[in-house]
């Protein structure tokens, strides 16, 4: 499969394949337009629906940006009709996030601002550069955020820090995002590739399912009550109790060696 606007690359790991997934426009700061939702789609379908690829990470290409946002200079002449028309933005989050059961981490290595915040958010959790700045601009251009930034970027922050950063469009840095929840964790700009690979190595060396169903449960805290959640995550529990990766997990504890998975 060729790729216009990303590369993708399967990177061997001893317990499971990771794939590398690079926003590859630099001269736009990796601006997301339209042909980077074709390509992502596109790698993100391979990626589920190939059995030897356990986590993928996500990271921008050059030195400054993660993505800086969806593509101005697409949608400056676009009309209105043709925005809802298309239910523009909607396909982020149908093919990213709903349709990608397995886990993907995104390493922010510069500016994430609006669709390129809005991105990063959609992966199951973010690891940043300390040089990377994250912010909703949107306001600024006479709009608002349009991927999913008053949402998820509220439900990781909470309302006074989304609040500002909509109505100001000011950046936070790698720093504040860390202490505010927004990322997993902040780690020097050089190594922030290998720290993305090697934390999804881990993740690709667990039971493979357990790893699905354990991504499926914390989502749900965001889309249930307490209780409905409560239940999912039982329900999920007992799903797995049957799961013949369950009998060789605790199986390999006992006798004290590595499980060897079968992701059933
Ligand atoms: N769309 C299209 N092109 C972009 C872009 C974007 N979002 N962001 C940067 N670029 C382009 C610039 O136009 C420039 O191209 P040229 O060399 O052809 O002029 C190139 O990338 C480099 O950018 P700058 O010269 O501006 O670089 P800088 O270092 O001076 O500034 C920046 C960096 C502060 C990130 C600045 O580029 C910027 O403010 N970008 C726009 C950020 C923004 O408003 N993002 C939100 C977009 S709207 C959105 O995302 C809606 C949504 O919710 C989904």
């Amino acid at each position: 499969m060729t790729y216009e606007t990303i590369t993708v690359e399967q990177r061997p790991e001893p317990h499971g394949a990771v794939t590398l997934i690079t926003l590859n426009r630099p001269q736009a700061l990796n601006a997301l337009n339209s042909q980077v939702l074709e390509d992502l789609i596109a790698a993100f379908a391979a990626f589920e629906a190939d059995d030897g690829q356990r986590c993928a990470v996500l990271t921008g290409s050059g030195d400054k940006a993660f993505a800086a946002g969806a593509d101005i200079k697409e949608m400056a002449d676009k009309p209105a009709a043709d925005f809802y028309l298309d239910d523009f933005f909607a396909r982020w989050t149908s093919h990213l996030v709903k349709a990608t059961r397995k886990p993907w981490i995104a390493a922010v290595n510069g500016f994430a601002l609006g669709g390129g915040c809005e991105l990063a958010m959609m992966a199951d959790f973010i690891i940043a550069s300390d040089k990377a700045k994250f912010g909703q601009p949107e306001i600024k251009l006479g709009v608002a955020p349009g991927m999913g930034g008053s949402q998820r970027l509220t439900r990781a922050v909470g309302k006074a820090k989304a609040m500002e950063m909509c109505l100001t469009g000011r950046m936070m840095d790698a720093a504040e995002a860390e202490r505010s929840g927004l990322v997993a964790r902040v780690v020097p700009h050089e190594s922030l590739l290998d720290e993305a690979l090697k934390t999804a190595a881990t993740i690709a060396a667990m039971p493979p399912m357990a790893a699905i169903a354990n991504k499926e449960m914390v989502n749900a805290a965001f889309e249930t009550t307490l209780d409905q959640g409560l239940v999912v995550e039982r329900r999920i529990f007992q799903i797995l109790a049957g799961s013949e990766d369950k009998a060789e997990g605790m199986a390999a504890f006992v006798e004290k060696r590595e499980g060897r998975w079968k992701g059933r």
